[in-house]
């Protein structure tokens, strides 16, 4: 049997609900490093998620980011974030997402991005379209040129150790573009790319579970997709990332093959 996006969907909603209902009350938080935190709500959440999955479909793998990977035996795996803003969640900042994606012998085939905040559910299935609570269509930006356009980048929790080319990359698409922001959830990120609020995104060292789902809602939505490199995008860690609208793609290619390494 075929999951339907209508199905994921009513799973991140619900999910959703669960860390709404726990935001910014008195949870347990515990450090996976001295940066990286995860919530209780974290595993409210991925168990809720998890148990869906593997009623309806119990042959399935699904990789998770707390658990990790769940080894099931068809050629269809499931990307899950049961929240993807796990710092803005845990300071009271309600930016933050579930995020659930479905893939078929390699490729992705429907991704669902919820909000619980802002009640914004983002979806997509390959070859149909991308849209906003089910009925908007999502349309990437035709920006003109970089100069004119709004980025969004993040950081990974190990950017004290291996900072690499970020902050170089940072500085110069930070000279180059409108301004760059950095809201704290990738999905967030490609979603609100998807929507036509940002123009493009870049982050240099993220998880499939991060951005499976909302590259696919951005693809859906007319992004042109890749690594930084400018390669397709795989799901196999650890991946770099550049979503754009076309206009500005290549421009945003050009600057990242330009900056040298900052060490
Ligand atoms: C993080 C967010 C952030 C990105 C980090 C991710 P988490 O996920 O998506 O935007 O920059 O690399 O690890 O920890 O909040 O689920
Ligand atoms: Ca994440
Ligand atoms: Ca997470």
């Amino acid at each position: 049997m075929q999951p339907t996006l209508e199905q994921v969907e009513s799973w991140a909603r619900q999910a959703g609900e669960i860390l709404r209902q726990h935001f910014r009350s008195s949870l347990k938080i515990r450090h996976k490093s001295l940066i990286d935190l995860v919530t209780e709500a974290d595993g409210l959440s991925e168990a809720y998620i998890l148990e869906q999955i593997r009623a309806a479909f119990p042959g399935d793998t699904i990789f998770s980011e707390e658990i990790g990977q769940v080894a099931g035996s068809s050629q269809r795996i499931w990307y899950v974030d049961p929240l993807d803003g796990t710092v803005n969640y845990a300071h009271g900042i309600p930016l933050y997402t579930v995020s659930i994606a479905f893939a078929e012998a390699g490729q992705l085939r429907l991704g669902v991005v919820y909000d619980p905040s802002h009640d914004e559910c983002f979806s997509a299935e390959a070859g149909k379209g991308a849209w906003l609570n089910g009925s908007t269509p999502l349309q990437v930006t035709n920006p003109p040129d970089l100069d004119h356009s709004l980025l969004i980048t993040g950081f990974p929790y190990h950017i004290r150790q291996q900072p690499g080319r970020i902050f170089p990359l940072f500085e110069y698409f930070a000279l180059h573009s409108q301004g760059v922001r950095r809201l704290g959830s990738a999905a967030m990120d490609l979603c609100y790319l998807a929507a036509g609020r940002f123009d493009g995104y870049w982050e240099m060292s993220i998880q499939p579970h991060d951005v499976a789902a909302g590259a696919l809602i951005a693809a859906e939505a007319g992004a042109t997709v890749t690594t930084a490199e400018g390669a397709p995008l795989s799901l196999t860690p650890p991946l770099t990332i550049l979503a754009a609208s076309p206009h500005i793609h290549q421009q945003m290619l050009e600057g990242l093959r330009s900056v040298p390494d900052g060490k």
